[in-house]
Order: structure tokens, then C-alpha cells, then sequence
């Protein structure tokens, strides 16, 4: 009988150190096209492939894919990706770069754009005017009525790159002056108007995508991108039931879930999902957890999910941080631990990225160890079914 190799004592699976680097925006620039709440960074997905994967063309699976991160990084490092989300507006943040289009074309297709003529009347008209000028709003809802007829892969780049400049703080923004990370509701964005004597100026959209998308693809992609990105499957379901991704198929997950309540995605995005034309029945499927204990039996489901999707002995990494519940501080990554018991799932490893305060880790409620210093816990468990 062969004997089954012994774990090791829990403070030896724990790993801290600065696995990867604390600068911002070090990745390649198709990651930065667009902002989320609470996205990772692309340098952590790709820390993980280099300690779990040992070959080219490995499926990397992510059942909360939020904007992408883990399927677009898995595409620049020659490997296919199963992207999942129940946003479905994180299915299009992702889906919209699974074929990236040369310039000339975008810039083609833009040109050919007519964004000036006369569109229909709606009731949302109202509240957007508190954002835009009439005429900006116009040229935006006239490339949105354009996507409900036209899929190619340019329009989706332009209409991608047209929600990353939807609103901000500087003059390259189509709104007037707001918050860039998250959308404020109308109300809110009238009242500031009004404290900041704010009046939206007229912004033409064409040229503020154009230099966007002129900025994104100023490196060029590696050459085998689209060989492994054409082949990516992106599904638009909850964590724990993914009936489009087929049984023991992936090599690897790396994910970040939903923090309980601390991110309100449905709320946050509501001015994506308005111009993509999300349903709001849609949105409310995002998941918020108030306590720990429901929070719980949803990763365990989770898990028990991406078991089915993942082969057997295949790594599942999923980050999380700390958080505060009340006045206490509960560390999600006992949590996941607690949560595969009665799962397929065996804890191998936790690693703790130390690093300094950033300005992505800052927007999560997450709490800090020390002054200045934040720590992503990514819990490893192989697949031992
Ligand atoms: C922390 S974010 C993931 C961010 C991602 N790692 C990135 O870099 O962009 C969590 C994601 O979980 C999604 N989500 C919430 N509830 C879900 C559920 N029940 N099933 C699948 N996705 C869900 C949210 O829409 C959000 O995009």
C-alpha cells in the first residue's frame, strides 16, 4: 500500500512574504482599459501560474471573473480560460477583449460611426443630464443602440473602451466632474453639482475612446494572444452551479470571491449595466452575504462546483483579506478553509502577500494589519476527488 504523502502542521503551510510586485499598473495595459471593484492584479493570477502550471495551453478557470483579470493574464501567458460570472456585465468586461482588433480597424470603424443623429426619448434621460450634456448623451446612447445590432469585435472594443471613459474626474471623462472607481446615483451627482457649481460640458465621445483605445494598445499583444483567447469559454452563471463548463476540465483556478457585503457590484456598476442594457432583475443575482455563516455555505458550494470543473489534483487558489463584521475582524481565509470540509478539496497551502498600501487594496474595506501595509491570503487546496 502506497503510503499517502504526510501535510504538513498548519504554521508550515503558511507562506508571507511579497510574492509579487507592490507597483501599480505594471502589466500589460489591456488590463487597465476598464476599472472594478475590487479587481486583483494581474501580477498575482500570473504568480500562481508559474507554481502550478507546468505547461503551455493549460485551462485556467475563474468562477468569479469580475473584469477579466485571470482569463486575460491566462491569454497573455499562452494559456485558454473559463471565465464566470453572474454579472453580466463582468462576462462582457471580459468577453469584449477576447478578440482585441488592430487600431486601423477600430479606428475604421469609429469614423464610420454616425453618432450625431437624432435618438429616441427615455425616461433615464432625466437623471443622466445630472452627468452629461445633452449632446454627449446623445452621441452615448447612439453607440449603445448600436450594440443591440452589431457584435463584431470592433464595435465591442469601442463600446468596452466607451464605459471605461463613461465617467471621472478629469476632462478625458464624458461626465462632468465625479467619482471614476464607482458610479454615484443621480441624486447624489445633483447635489454635488450644485455644492461644486457644476454644469456637464458638452464632450465629444469620439475622440476621448480614441485616445483611450491609442493608449491600450500601445504595447503590442504577444503574438500567440488570440490562439488561446478564441478558444476562452465565458459563462454568465452563480459559482455554484456552472452548468456550461463541462466535468474535469481545468488545470487551474485562481479567483476572488465576493467579500459578504462588502462590495455592492449591482449597485456600484448600475451605469455600465444601464448602457449595456442589463436587466435590473440580472443585477440583484449578484451575491451579498450580511454574515459570516451564509457567506460560508456559499464558498463551500463553490467549492464543491469548481471540484466538478477542475481535473483531479489540480490547484484552486482563491484570495481573499480580512474584514470587519461589526467591530470584529474576521479572516476570510480560515473561513475558506472552514468551508471545504466535506468538500473534494484538501488545504495545501496559505501564501500572504505583504505589500504596501495601494490604492486598488484601499476601496475593498479591507483592514490593515499595520499602518500602511495590506495583505492579500490566498488559500491553495488541491483537487482530491
Ligand atoms: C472580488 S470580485 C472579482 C474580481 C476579479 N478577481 C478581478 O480581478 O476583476 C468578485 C466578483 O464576484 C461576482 N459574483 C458575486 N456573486 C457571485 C455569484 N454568486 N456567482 C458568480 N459570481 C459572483 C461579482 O459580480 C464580482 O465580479
Amino acid at each position: 500500500m502506497s503510503a499517502q504523502p504526510k501535510l504538513k502542521k498548519k504554521e508550515e503551510r503558511i507562506q508571507v512574504g511579497e510574492f509579487w510586485t507592490a507597483k501599480q499598473r505594471q502589466a500589460h495595459p489591456i488590463h487597465y482599459t476598464i476599472s472594478y471593484r475590487a479587481s486583483f492584479k494581474p501580477e498575482l493570477p500570473s504568480f500562481f501560474f508559474r507554481e502550478f502550471l507546468y505547461k503551455k495551453n493549460s485551462v485556467v478557470f475563474d468562477p468569479f471573473g469580475g473584469r477579466g483579470t485571470t482569463a486575460i493574464q491566462a491569454n497573455l501567458e499562452g494559456h485558454r480560460a473559463i471565465h464566470n460570472d453572474v454579472n453580466p456585465v463582468s462576462v462582457f468586461l471580459a468577453k469584449s477583449r477576447k478578440i482585441i482588433p488592430t487600431m486601423e480597424k477600430l479606428e475604421r470603424k469609429l469614423d464610420s460611426i454616425d453618432l450625431k443623429k437624432p435618438c429616441r426619448e427615455s425616461v433615464m434621460d432625466k437623471s443622466l443630464l445630472n452627468f452629461f450634456h445633452p449632446d454627449t448623451l446623445r452621441e452615448i446612447k447612439n453607440l449603445m443602440e448600436l450594440g443591440a445590432s452589431d457584435d463584431t469585435p470592433e464595435l465591442d472594443y469601442l463600446r468596452l473602451t466607451a464605459l471605461s471613459r463613461l465617467h471621472g474626474h478629469s476632462t478625458g471623462f464624458f461626465s462632468v466632474y465625479t467619482f471614476p472607481q464607482f458610479s454615484i446615483s443621480p441624486e447624489a451627482q445633483r447635489r454635488n453639482n450644485l455644492k461644486r457649481g457644476l454644469v456637464p460640458e458638452y464632450r465629444p465621445i469620439k475622440p476621448r475612446i480614441s485616445g483611450k483605445m491609442k493608449r491600450d494598445l500601445s504595447d503590442p499583444l504577444p503574438p500567440f494572444y488570440h490562439e488561446y483567447s478564441k478558444n476562452n469559454l465565458y459563462t454568465n452563471s452563480s459559482s455554484v452551479s456552472i452548468d456550461d463548463a463541462p466535468d474535469s476540465v481545468a488545470d487551474l483556478a485562481v479567483t476572488s470571491p465576493p467579500f459578504l457585503d462588502k462590495v455592492n457590484y449591482g449597485q456600484d456598476n448600475w451605469m455600465k449595466s444601464w448602457f449595456l442594457g442589463v436587466k435590473e432583475e440580472e443585477a440583484e443575482k449578484i451575491t451579498m452575504f450580511p454574515g459570516v455563516e451564509n457567506w460560508r455555505n456559499f464558498i463551500s458550494k463553490t467549492l464543491i462546483e469548481s471540484s466538478r470543473i477542475l481535473r483531479k489534483n489540480a490547484y484552486f487558489v482563491m484570495e481573499v483579506g480580512e474584514v470587519k463584521c461589526g467591530k470584529e475582524i474576521v479572516n476570510l481565509d480560515e473561513e475558506v478553509i472552514s468551508a471545504s470540509r466535506d468538500t473534494n478539496f484538501e488545504w495545501e497551502k496559505t501564501y500572504i502577500n505583504t505589500q504596501k498600501f495601494t490604492k486598488l487594496s484601499n476601496c475593498w474595506s479591507v483592514a490593515n494589519n499595520e499602518k500602511g501595509t495590506n495583505s492579500n491570503r490566498c488559500v491553495v487546496f488541491r483537487n482530491r476527488k
